[in-house]
């Protein structure tokens, strides 16, 4: 079996930090989207992955690299324009050949893995297997209508009147039919092949496609908000550990991962939180959901539910919660506001908090 994963999307929704940034490569609790996927496909005991990249290739291939760093092995599918999933199938036929797939949209999470998924699509080999999940709001995903024994009786891409909140979530397996499904259905009203009308030709023309249900947490991470939740998921888990030094005016609670080289002086940690690689906390307060990536500098600040890539310098602000900053931000307050700021920033951008 091999693995399609996409990695192409321009990330509209989480702009600014894709216009410098590729969104599956946004980390959450210091690693990226991404690598989760490509852990799980692994562990689920498929090796060969095949990624399709869009405009972020080159940032895409940098992360990733030839995957031996997973136990994998990536090759690189290169698709002109982001012209559907199912697109990205057609694209892929000449690697793919006649292989079982599991199809992993690059932005999607899901705590708890894909290899039950895998082996029972695996045992029961059905031309398409799904995975759902009931949401809120099924306007904004593709839908599905399951019978009672986890048969899929119709899948609709978006739909105005949903008929059932059972959400497709972006993880698919297809056995070689959905090669002559992705040939025969022709672009959606948004411009896209839709994998969604691949899985309903599949329906139609007879074939078996079946859903599992997932119970634990899945999100696709298509905004800030999005992102700072899955990072509290994700963070909840995480090993306390101490590797960095931490001086004794401080104090630490909760589940902290404070990683090597990073440094905590006379500040106040409460987890669940994760502190990067040669960061320097001062007299600041990072309190719980907070992610803060390699080499920051926070001084005479509060960060809270928050989610800061490298670089950054954070100095004097006040109190800054529910914020998703690019790399190598400054933020300069004048240490005297007492008002709570939320900030999405893009890569080097640079704000001074005056009270
Ligand atoms: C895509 C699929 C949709 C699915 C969703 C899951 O939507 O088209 O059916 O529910 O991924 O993340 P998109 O992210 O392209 O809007």
């Amino acid at each position: 079996m091999k693995a399609l994963v996409l990695a192409g999307g321009t990330g509209t929704r989480l702009r600014p930090i894709t216009h410098t940034a590729a969104k599956q490569l946004v980390p959450v609790a210091n690693k990226p989207v991404l690598y989760y996927g490509i852990e799980s496909i692994v562990a689920a005991g498929i090796t060969e992955i095949g990624v399709v990249v869009g405009g972020t290739a080159a940032e895409i291939r940098s992360a990733l690299g030839d995957g031996r760093r997973f136990g994998a092995r990536i090759t690189y599918l290169p698709q002109a324009a982001p012209l559907g999933l199912a697109h990205a199938v057609r694209i892929a036929r000449g690697w793919l050949g006649d292989d079982d797939f599991v199809m992993y949209l690059g932005d999607n999470f899901i705590v708890g893995g894909i290899t039950g998924l895998v082996d029972e699509f695996r045992r029961e080999r059905p031309d398409a297997h799904i995975l759902t999940t009931k949401v809120a709001d099924p306007t904004l995903f593709g839908v599905a209508e399951l019978g009672p024994d986890g048969q899929v009786l119709a899948v609709q891409e978006k739909p105005e009147n949903p008929r059932s909140d059972h959400a497709v979530a972006g993880v698919y397996l297809f056995t070689p039919a959905v090669h002559e499904a992705v040939a025969g259905i022709e672009p959606s009203c948004r411009g896209e092949l839709e994998i969604t009308d691949a899985i309903q030709w599949l329906i139609d023309s007879g074939r078996s496609v079946r859903a599992t249900t997932i119970t634990g947490y899945w999100k696709d991470t298509g905004n800030a908000e999005d992102m700072l939740e899955v990072n509290r998921v994700i963070l909840a888990g995480i090993e306390p550990a101490v590797e960095g030094l931490v001086d004794d005016a401080s104090r630490i609670t909760g589940r902290v991962h404070v990683e090597a080289g990073a440094r905590i002086e006379g500040s106040r940690i409460t987890g669940p939180a994760i502190i990067g690689e040669g960061t320097l906390i001062k007299n600041s307060v990072i309190g719980p959901g907070t992610s803060i990536a390699a080499n920051c500098r926070i001084s005479e600040s509060e960060v809270e539910s928050s989610i800061i890539l490298e670089g950054a310098r954070i100095q004097n602000t006040g109190r800054i919660t529910d914020s998703l900053t690019g790399r190598s931000v400054h933020i300069i307050g004048d240490g005297r506001t007492s008002h709570t700021r939320r900030l999405l920033l893009g890569d080097h951008s640079k704000i001074h908090i005056a009270s």
